[in-house]
């Protein structure tokens, strides 16, 4: 591989060179939203790195069309060298006509690695077979604190969750042969206040502790082939001209040898936000040799850069590294070999059944049941039934969805759920976030003449995502009062919610029956609430998140630092969620039994017997948790280090065995080494981070 960059490299001038690191705006390729080849010949003359979503709104046999137009151009050109196209994935691929699966946040909430695994390769399937590339996915920043509005992006607050997931989703694209995109490095969505990319001033401890692990196991374990360099700044230094986590960190400690991408516009963001570059050209300097390698979706600073070499002030012998990098990319996806994709063969499989299924089954295992007083399962045959709320027949399937798909909503999957004597009725109520209580009228008194209220609320990509945190996080507009109005009618009630991050209920939760986090549940995910309403799917997800009490509880995180002052507030004490992290109900109930801890020389065996002692056949994430009793270095009161989904029949039981190793139970030391130290530690199996078994054991 190394001879082949190096003859490519030296056919190359030096603008060819940079043009390599630089990335054409999709704008510049089309005129009047359709694909101009006289546009593209000249924009690609001296190539492209890459291309920013220029396919997305065309239909899969279009845009493969194009995007084999586009290579052919590039083969062209003065360098003859095929550009990467890239595109969004976090949760399905955005070009037009893809598969759309549940969100993120919901994917983690299935507590299944493997079906993320799965769902990614679908997803890489997709967008390979349309000439698609690169997938600036997926989003591995952990949330602490659910006001960010893109909390719904990511895999929750938990580090060993994050991770696992992330390694999942990452293996799964690439075996595709689409290059996966971790973003945001480092420490995104942990601004003050709740607030996206905000400056951070976080110790280096708490950066490799909480916000670096997944990164880390993204490059080492899944061979992650490119990350994405974040907006924000850490301690005063923005991460898109940082080296040392570009650099020293990424490359030196874990070995990356992908190329990175900035975020979009984030290396004029030094220049143009964070003040740290007098000029474009200075900010392409600063983040160039800081390890940035491709400046997307347009290149104003990176477009300095063969002018900044001819100055002498940056050397070619830096521009050419970073070239390697990228030519390096291309030679992994083939592209010098193939470049074109099969037109028919997108459009078979994009959205094909076998996928659409598939995304059904993922919505089911992903929705959390947070509250259940019996009403749940409901009968198909129940009398009459009112569906109403502003999120009941919306398209609501989050940040960074595709369109051009059909998608299911609640109302239409209970409806095709229903038995033929049900009667349905529907009112909207209100909009999600509208002041307006004009609807309420009709919603109480289809609630009035109805058995039972299924109110399907939330927020909208109106109240969160990216843009849009909250400070907040009751349910937005007038939908509270729309839920004691119903409630009011003395019908039972069902709160279904599609959202994507925390939602406070202190409000509303003792006037409701039954609560579902249903989560921005994808295309499919109207059918998998109706199945999990009428007991086809017995739920089984758990909370990647904590639900506080309060938003000014925020940030609140399972994972914190035991305080000598339990930090208490005037109206809540201690550490009071609504809904803990791994939290999540059944239609069954599970019984943990004889944990059991067996102290080995290189491992720890634990063993915790399950029982499924309800009537239903049931789903449960059995969680082991971990504490350092005593240490040098202050541990957090409780650690997720690993977790098994089981499947129990009614009266069936299972042992769940769990071996834990040497880095388990090692720690940073002061000087943020790892270490072991002897003494004792602490277990808990159980049902979510609140609750469970305990048990002891010794290092010696
Ligand atoms: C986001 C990235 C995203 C990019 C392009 C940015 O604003 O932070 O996550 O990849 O937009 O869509």
């Amino acid at each position: 591989m190394d001879e082949r960059i190096k003859k490519i490299l030296s056919k190359m001038t030096l603008e060819e060179k940079t043009a390599q690191l630089m990335c054409v705006e999709r704008n510049q390729l089309l005129e009047k939203e359709n694909f101009s080849p006289s546009k593209a010949n000249a924009v690609l003359k001296n190539g492209a790195g890459q291309i920013s979503p220029v396919l997305r709104q065309f239909e899969s046999e279009q845009g493969t069309e194009i995007a084999n137009e586009i290579q052919k151009i590039a083969a062209g050109t003065g360098p003859k060298v095929p550009v990467i196209i890239h595109d969004e994935c976090l949760h399905g691929c955005m070009a037009e006509g893809s598969t759309s699966f549940p969100q993120s946040i919901a994917l983690a909430s299935s507590w299944e690695p493997a079906m993320v695994e799965k769902i990614a390769r679908i997803i890489g399937k997709e967008t390979r077979a349309r000439g698609i590339h690169q997938a600036l996915s997926p989003t591995i920043n952990i949330a602490r604190d659910s006001r960010h509005g893109r909390v719904e992006e990511t895999y929750g607050e938990d580090p060993y969750l994050t991770s696992l997931m992330a390694v999942a989703f990452i293996k799964g694209l690439q075996s595709q042969k689409v290059i996966a995109t971790p973003k945001h490095f480092a420490a995104d969505f942990a601004g003050d206040g709740g607030r996206d990319s905000g400056p951070v001033f976080f110790s280096e401890r708490i950066l490799r502790e909480v916000f670096f692990p997944a990164f880390k196991a993204s490059i080492i374990e899944a061979k992650a082939l490119s990350v994405m360099a974040a907006y924000n700044s850490i301690n005063g230094i923005p991460s898109s001209s940082n080296r040392w986590l570009l650099t020293d960190v990424l490359r030196g400690e874990w070995g990356f040898d992908g190329f990175v991408v900035s975020d979009y516009g984030s290396v004029w963001g030094l220049y143009g936000s964070h003040g740290v570059a007098d000029s474009l050209a200075g900010a392409g300097h600063l983040a160039l040799e800081a390890g940035l390698d491709i400046e997307i979706p347009d290149s104003p600073c990176f477009s300095h850069l063969a002018q900044l070499v001819r100055e002498g002030r940056v050397s070619e012998s830096l521009i050419d590294i970073a070239v390697e990098r990228v030519l390096k990319g291309k030679i992994w996806l083939g592209l010098f070999e193939s470049p074109f994709s099969d037109p028919e063969k997108a459009k078979k499989i994009c959205d094909c059944e076998e996928h659409r299924n598939f995304a059904l089954k993922a919505a089911e295992r992903c929705m959390v049941l947070l509250k259940n007083n019996g009403i749940l399962p409901l009968s198909t045959d129940t009398g009459s039934i009112a569906v109403i709320g502003p999120n009941a027949d919306a398209v609501r399937l989050g940040g960074y969805s595709g369109s051009g798909i059909k998608v299911v909503t609640a109302f239409e999957g209970i409806k095709n759920k229903i038995s033929k004597r049900t009667k349905l009725y529907f009112a909207e109520g209100c909009k999600v976030n509208s002041i307006d209580k004009s609807g309420f009228s009709k919603a109480v008194s289809a609630a009035q003449r109805a058995d039972v209220a299924i109110l399907v609320m939330g927020n909208s990509s109106e109240t969160e995502g990216e843009n849009r945190d909250r400070c907040n996080l009751n349910l937005p507009g007038v939908q509270e009062d729309l839920i004691k109005a119903v409630s009011d009618t003395g019908t039972p009630v069902i709160v279904v919610l599609i959202n994507g991050s925390a939602i406070t209920m202190q409000n509303w939760i003792g006037c409701v029956d039954a609560v579902i986090e249903a989560w921005y549940p994808g295309e499919e995910g109207g059918n998998a609430i109706a199945n999990v309403l009428f007991g086809d799917y017995n739920p089984s997800g758990k909370l990647p998140i904590t639900f506080p009490r309060f938003t000014g509880q925020l940030p609140l995180y399972y994972n914190h630092l035991p305080c000598l002052r339990k930090y208490d507030y005037v109206e809540v004490r201690g550490f009071q969620p609504m809904f803990p992290f791994g939290y999540g109900l059944s239609y069954t109930s599970f019984n943990y039994r004889n944990l059991k801890v067996f102290s080995g020389k290189s491992s720890i065996k634990i063993s915790v017997e399950i029982e499924n002692t309800g009537k239903y056949e049931g789903n449960e994430v059995v969680q082991l948790y971990l504490r350092d009793i005593v240490c040098s270095v202050i541990r957090p009161v409780k650690q997720l280090v690993r977790f098994e989904k089981i499947h129990l029949k009614p009266g069936e039981k299972k042992i769940v065995d769990f071996s834990l190793n040497h880095q388990d139970v090692s720690f940073l030391d002061e000087n943020l080494k790892p270490k072991v130290e002897p003494g004792l530690f602490e277990v808990m199996a159980g049902p979510n981070s609140a609750q469970g078994l305990k048990a002891t054991f010794e290092i010696k």
